[in-house]
């Protein structure tokens, strides 16, 4: 399945080429393709911060390569240019707070910065590391669809309907995807009959960006109102709810897009399975359970506009863009190092000092 998958990916979203890191800006899809191209730190931080580029992975990805970028400026300016990095170290970190992939790539990077030894050259060495991390979440996500596929087979075998979330695909990834990858797995395996995906109010993920790559390829997609959710499931014989995660908690709580946690109640009412897929990267073993998770709230233009168009009175609002979902309504979460099903911390604990699978 590997080289089929392989072989299926054809969007990507960061491109590091001539020591300049290209995005490609989410923002104006699905009509126009515009890449733009960042050499600093604080560029890349405003990109994350501005949805540029958005996903847990994509955006620990470019924060990585953002660091790269910083390390190269310091160096070029000469001084004592570690102590200047804090500086990039800070502006990434605090792009955005919900996704703990941003701070482990950049614990990572610290933590070769750490290692290096006299005669190294800091610039090679770092893009290195840079380049690692994107290739190591494109081998998750082939890891993880293979994982995903295998799950759905022994479940529930061909001909599966399954609701997603947001966008969990090639643009939030350094691969083809998370619950996107499972998707498009399950359908090269000819198991996939229809993918429903929610609209994803606000910022209309699904509509914009999971739409625009499952359409691309050909896999029968139906866009839906974030609350026709229940309403499917009860009536389009679902058998999967297949979402991402931005941070799962040692307990297994999940946070992801806002909209989630009403997907897994309802999934849990109607018995239509929850699969939770995240790269081990997105497990955050510090933080005890989902409370302790840092929810990003946005501005309220995102809800009282359309495009840039007004359609609201002056009125205040609350636009919490991620939950938690409790551990208790997943069924499973598949990581490229194995899968967990009825996730607790004792479960994840073992899962994290394991090696890969695949
Ligand atoms: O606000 P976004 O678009 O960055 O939110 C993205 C999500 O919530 C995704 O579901 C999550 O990052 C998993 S992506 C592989």
């Amino acid at each position: 399945m590997r080289d089929r998958l392989l072989a299926a990916e054809k969007v990507r979203a960061i491109d590091w080429r001539d020591g300049t890191l290209y995005l490609l800006d989410q923002r104006a899809l699905p009509f126009e393709e515009t890449w733009l191209a960042y050499k600093d730190a604080a560029g890349v931080a405003e990109a994350i911060r501005s949805m540029v580029v958005r996903g847990a992975p994509a955006i620990g990805i470019s924060a990585a390569y953002g660091l790269l970028l910083g390390v190269r400026q310091r160096l070029a300016e000469g001084g004592d240019w570690r102590a200047s990095l804090e500086a990039d170290f800070a502006v990434l970190g605090e792009a955005r707070p919900t996704g703990v992939n941003l701070s482990w790539a950049l614990n990572r990077m610290r933590e070769r910065l750490r290692r290096l030894k006299e005669g190294d050259d800091p610039s090679q060495v770092m893009e290195a590391e840079a380049q690692s991390i994107h290739d190591s979440d494109r081998e998750a996500n082939l890891n993880m669809a293979q994982l995903g596929v295998e799950l759905i087979r022994r479940y529930q075998g061909s001909e599966q309907t399954v609701l997603t979330h947001c966008n969990t695909g090639a643009l939030a990834t350094g691969g083809f995807g998370t619950a996107l990858g499972v998707i498009r797995g399950a359908w090269l395996d000819g198991m996939i009959e229809h993918v429903y995906v929610d609209e994803t109010r606000p910022w209309l993920q699904g509509t914009r960006l999971t739409a625009w790559e499952l359409v691309n390829e050909g896999i029968p997609v139906s866009v839906n109102a974030d609350s026709a959710a229940a309403h499917l499931m009860k009536t389009k014989g679902i058998t999967w709810v297949i979402v991402g995660a931005d941070r799962i908690a040692a307990n297994g709580d999940v946070a992801n897009k806002i909209g989630t946690y009403q997907l897994a109640v309802n999934a849990m009412h109607h018995g239509v399975r929850f699969m939770v897929v995240a790269p081990s990267s997105t497990i955050d073993m510090s933080l005890a359970s989902g409370d302790e998770i840092v929810l990003e709230e946005r501005d309220g233009s995102e809800l009282l506009e359309i495009a840039g168009t007004r359609i609201a009175p002056d009125v205040e609002v609350c636009n919490p863009v991620f939950d938690v979902t409790p551990a208790d309504l997943i069924d499973v979460i598949v990581t490229e190092k194995g899968i967990v099903e009825r996730p607790d911390t004792a479960k994840l604990a073992q899962l994290m000092c394991r090696k890969r699978l695949h």
